[in-house]
């Protein structure tokens, strides 16, 4: 299959990221079987797609007969069978759970078309470990395709090879990509995190060590990273917008897999726990609307109480990390935080700013 042949994707998850990567797709001219086993995420992730749609058609990103032909080409389905029967291309966003991903794909596998390309959006579980679901041959045409959130916002894509990747479907995946209208990026190594999570999860980690250590609070923290280092967000605001649940799940399995190189700071446990998972439950470390954009309010004054260095050096350590095991280059790697995470500059550039002798 060529990838101007990829005709029809199959999302499976219909939530935060599921549909906004069946959005990308549809606008990208792709006929998309969103799936999810439950009826009411799928309406609210189809729901979230016309919402998402009509904003662009308001702002002019799109026409309104654009945005209406995109949502046409979106089929929700409870169906995994008729998600997947005749896809190109199965994109996988459940949970951040191996056994059930690996489980989703075994099922996939038997209903799939042969030649059908697997990706899994996992934000950190090595694609290797997801692919074990995966008879040998289809691991061959398994890859990570990591997007952020939002997906029709953020203009970046992270790819990664697992151990079994073929070129051909990694190719794949980089045309389709583009396609997407997105910039890749090449995670060369199979490692837990990939390039923006190993950066990203040290970093909010020692955030909420920092609050934890009663070294500031949630709002001085996020005012120093949004006006005293230029992030768009801040961090705790992040966390709540990607998912509290994603984030924790995310820095236990790198903990997992890689015990050196994090400890998940108790914080982002209480809120699991407390089923306080940020803006999809109403509270995370803010207070949400329901189906609302507003963000929360952070005070500019708050912002040099907290020193930046001690929470970015971390994030800079690992990023040093990523580039000494040849896990990206250095040009990836800048771009990584910069369209991924919407950095002002890349991390290693704003490091050597700092000074390396003090972060
Ligand atoms: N589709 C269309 N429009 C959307 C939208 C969507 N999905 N989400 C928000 N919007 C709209 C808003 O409603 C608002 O419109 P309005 O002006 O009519 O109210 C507009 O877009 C946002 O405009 P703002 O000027 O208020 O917001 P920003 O300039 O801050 O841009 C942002 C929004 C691009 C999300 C920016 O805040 C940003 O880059 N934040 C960082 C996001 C990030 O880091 N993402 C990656 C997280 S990590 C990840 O996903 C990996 C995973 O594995 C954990």
């Amino acid at each position: 299959m060529k990838p101007n042949e990829v005709r029809r994707v199959a999302v499976l998850g219909a939530g935060v990221m599921g549909h906004g990567i069946a959005e990308v797709a549809a606008i990208a001219g792709c006929e998309v079987a969103l799936y999810d086993v439950s009826e009411p995420f799928l309406k609210s992730g189809l729901e979230r797609i016309r919402w998402s749609l009509s904003k662009f058609a308001e702002k002019g990103t799109v026409t309104k007969g654009k945005a209406d032909e995109a949502f046409a080409r979106v089929h929700g389905t409870l169906s995994l069978e008729e998600a997947v029967k005749d896809s190109d291309v199965v994109i996988e966003a459940a949970p951040e759970d191996v056994d059930l991903k690996r489980e989703l794909f075994r099922k996939v596998d038997a209903l799939a078309p042969t030649g059908a390309v697997f990706a899994s959006n996992t934000s950190t579980l090595p694609i290797g470990e997801v692919a074990g679901g995966v008879s040998s041959a289809r691991a061959k045409a398994f890859v990570g395709m990591h997007f952020f959130n939002p997906p029709p916002l953020m203009p970046m894509l992270e790819l990664i090879r697992g151990s079994e990747t073929d070129d051909e479907s990694f190719q794949l995946a980089v045309a389709l990509g583009k396609r997407f209208g997105k910039e890749v990026v090449e995670c060369r190594k199979d490692v837990p995190g990939f390039i923006v999570n190993r950066i990203l999860g040290p970093l909010l980690n020692e955030a909420a060590w920092t609050v934890g250590r009663g070294e500031g609070t949630v709002e001085e923290v996020d005012s120093m990273a949004i006006y005293s280092v230029g992030l768009p967000m801040g961090l705790f605001e992040l966390a709540d917008y990607s998912g509290i649940d994603t984030i924790y799940k995310a820095g236990t399995a790198v903990e997992a897999r890689d015990p050196g190189n994090v400890l998940v700071a108790p914080l982002f446990r209480q809120k699991f726990e407390e089923k306080k998972l940020g803006r999809k439950s109403g509270e995370g470390f803010y207070k949400y609307k329901e189906g609302s954009w507003e963000r929360p309010v952070i005070p500019r004054e708050a912002s040099g109480r907290v020193n930046p260095l001690k929470v970015f050096s971390p994030g800079v350590n690992a990023a040093a990390w990523l580039l000494r095991n040849g896990v990206c280059t250095l040009e990836d790697m800048e771009k990584s935080v910069k369209l991924g995470l919407g950095f002002p500059d890349g991390i290693l550039h704003m490091a050597d700013g700092w000074g390396l002798d003090r972060s």
